[in-house]
């Protein structure tokens, strides 16, 4: 049984999909959970849920693409709470079309969501878990597109994959104040961005996968859990697909 209690986690992209059920099963876990998203309007049930839970929590409202918004909401969610014990980085956006029709909007958009807003989040919570000494666990959710490529998410893909080396090198340099950084790569799951795909995808993803089913965003937030919780003290650098077997990385 893994508990939680007494730990405070901050978790992007926690509005829909793969965020929310990670906001939540943290809570469960009995962290308090502040639970960030752009999409305000989400702000009073995804409230409600947290307070169903053990651990309870608040939403705060914040677009990751965002520098300045990113820092100033850091200094006030620290300011009320002190250094998170548990950052997840969750947001993320991604349409699928050929590369060579990208728009330069789109590569960029792509790029600061995916990307840069990870290494920002991360860059703002890292120093304040540093001061404080208590050790801490870092989650960024990347993708298997970032792993094993993927027809159609060209960029995004790339930027996944910048995700897991960034990971990397970070939990290199965070090692010795005790925090730990990991990676978990979703593969197909049953959220409102995977909803998006066409039907023609939707059906050669479900008949590739061994076990014949999307994720579901729990299946997600369970391995997201592990890594935020003690019982992964001894583990950094690492990478884990969450696919049903679609991807077996060596
Ligand atoms: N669903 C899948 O099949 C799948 C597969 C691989 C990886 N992923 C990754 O998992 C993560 C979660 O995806 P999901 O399927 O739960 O998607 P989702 O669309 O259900 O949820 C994503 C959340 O991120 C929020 N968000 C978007 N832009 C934001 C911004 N600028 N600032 C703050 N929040 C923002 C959205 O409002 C939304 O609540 C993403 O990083 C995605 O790339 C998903």
């Amino acid at each position: 049984m893994i508990d939680l209690s007494g730990h405070k986690a901050f978790v992007t992209g926690a509005a829909s999909g793969i965020g929310r059920a990670t906001a939540n099963t943290l809570a469960e876990a009995g962290a308090y959970v502040i639970a960030c998203d752009i999409a305000a309007d989400k702000a009073d049930e995804v409230t409600a849920e947290l307070a169903a839970q053990k651990g309870g929590g608040e939403f705060v409202a914040l677009d990751v693409t965002d520098p300045a918004a990113i820092l100033a909401c850091c200094d006030d969610v620290t300011g009320r709470h002190g250094a998170m014990n548990i950052l997840v980085n969750v947001a993320g956006w991604d349409r699928t079309e050929p590369f060579v029709e990208n728009s330069p909007e789109f590569i960029e958009k792509i790029v600061q969501l995916n990307y840069l807003g990870q290494v920002r989040v991360c860059q703002a919570f890292v120093k304040p878990m540093m001061e404080s000494g208590a050790g801490a666990k870092i989650v960024n959710v990347s993708s298997d597109a970032g792993r094993v490529g993927s027809m159609g998410e060209t960029v995004y893909a790339g930027a996944k994959g910048g995700v897991m080396a960034f990971s990397k090198s970070l939990a290199r340099e965070m090692a010795r104040h005790n925090i730990c950084v990991n990676v978990v790569c979703p593969g197909p799951t049953d959220t409102p961005l995977f909803e998006g795909q066409s039907e023609r995808i939707k059906e050669a993803l479900l008949r590739a996968i061994p076990f014949r089913r999307l994720a579901t965003p729990q299946d997600v937030a369970d391995g997201i859990l592990y890594f935020a919780s003690p019982r992964a003290n001894y583990v950094t650098g690492q990478v884990l697909s969450i696919s049903g077997g679609l991807t077996m990385s060596g």
